[in-house]
């Protein structure tokens, strides 16, 4: 722990004013230090209220903090969450967690931002990120995986990312094959897994989710707004955006344990409870060509197995699906 995690962690157990000298004790830091500390978690975002006689005691917390991350996950994370690094702006969280896997910095490394400036989706397109609304964050994993299973970490990670959103925001989300985070027909949030590789195993993987928590319709490009929403649109209040990082990582942390110790199963099963796709007739398009049928279910691969009009199942390894009415 450092000492701004430290610091909020004294400040938050306690509820109310502590003393700059019990802080200075506890930390064996000089009071100076405090101060120097106090002013510095001011700038994050963190509103405290200082007295002379009392000391300082926590009034808010900026709804992004690492220091809490950190502070609430320290003790449970088994692998996701070893190592957490902020940026208030970065390109891209997971062409920059690419670049540490590469260096060989370890499973488990998460990469968070406020704002990313060149944010990417999916089949090359942009990825709105905005400072101050969403949440932005790459995971970089090294499972001991035959690279055909590599589609089970992108749907692995929205089975944590739906659950954690349920269980924070009530919001109903689901899962669009292969791994888009709905609300009924609007995206909330997406996965882009990046992996190397070579023919017989993954050398590392980056898992980039992008969750749009307090964006404002207003503030999305027309193309987005008719077809995106964000938890705030949902709930019409703001959630912290802390709280949904911190059940995510424990949710990763738990279904990769799972995926690493007893193996796909649990984690497909798991995706077709939460799955608005399977059972609904959809047109799906690969490149040029477009499909329409059943969405039937997924195969081991995590292939989509769509039943086309002359009852043959096509396979579907990657493409856009929507949904028929
Ligand atoms: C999609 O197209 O649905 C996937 C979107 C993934 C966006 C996230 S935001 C954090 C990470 N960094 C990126 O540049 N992209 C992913």
């Amino acid at each position: 722990m450092n000492n701004n995690e430290e610091i909020i962690r004294l400040l938050k157990e306690k509820e109310d004013f502590i003393s700059g000298a019990e802080i200075a004790n506890t930390m064996k830091v000089t009071r100076t230090a405090v101060w120097k500390r106090i002013n510095i978690l001011r700038e994050k975002g963190y509103t405290m209220e200082a007295s002379p006689a009392k000391g300082y005691k926590l009034l808010k917390s900026p709804d992004l903090s690492i220091e809490e991350i950190r502070g609430s996950i320290s003790g449970w994370s088994m692998i996701i969450g070893r190592e957490i690094i902020f940026f208030d702006t970065i390109t891209s969280t997971n062409t920059y967690a690419m670049e540490l896997a590469e260096k060989g910095y370890p499973e488990g490394t998460i990469i968070i931002a406020d704002a990313q400036t060149g944010g990417k989706g999916r089949l090359g397109r942009k990825w709105l990120s905005p400072q101050g609304k969403n949440l932005y964050m790459s995971i970089i994993l090294r499972p001991a995986i035959p690279p055909r299973d590599a589609a089970i970490l992108t749907l692995m990670s929205a089975v944590a990312c739906a659950s954690a959103i349920k269980r924070i925001s009530s919001v109903p989300a689901s899962i669009k094959w292969p791994n888009d985070l709905m609300v009924s027909d609007r995206k909330l949030g997406g996965i882009l897994t990046e992996i190397k590789a070579d023919m017989d195993r993954i050398f590392h993987a980056v898992i980039g989710i992008g969750i749009n928590i307090n964006l404002e319709i207003e503030d999305m490009p027309d193309e987005i707004k008719i077809c995106a929403t964000s938890i705030k649109n949902e709930t019409g209040n703001a959630q912290s955006r802390t709280l949904i990082a911190v059940e995510i990582i424990n949710e990763l942390d738990r279904w990769y344990s799972m995926l690493l110790n007893i193996g796909k199963k649990p984690v497909i099963a798991e995706w077709l409870k939460l799955s608005s796709t399977i059972g609904r007739a959809v047109k799906v398009t690969v490149g040029n060509n477009v499909f329409t049928g059943i969405a039937e279910t997924i195969d081991e691969e995590g292939m989509l197995m769509l039943k086309l009009p002359d009852n043959t199942v096509k396979k579907i390894s990657a493409g856009d699906v929507a949904i028929l009415r």
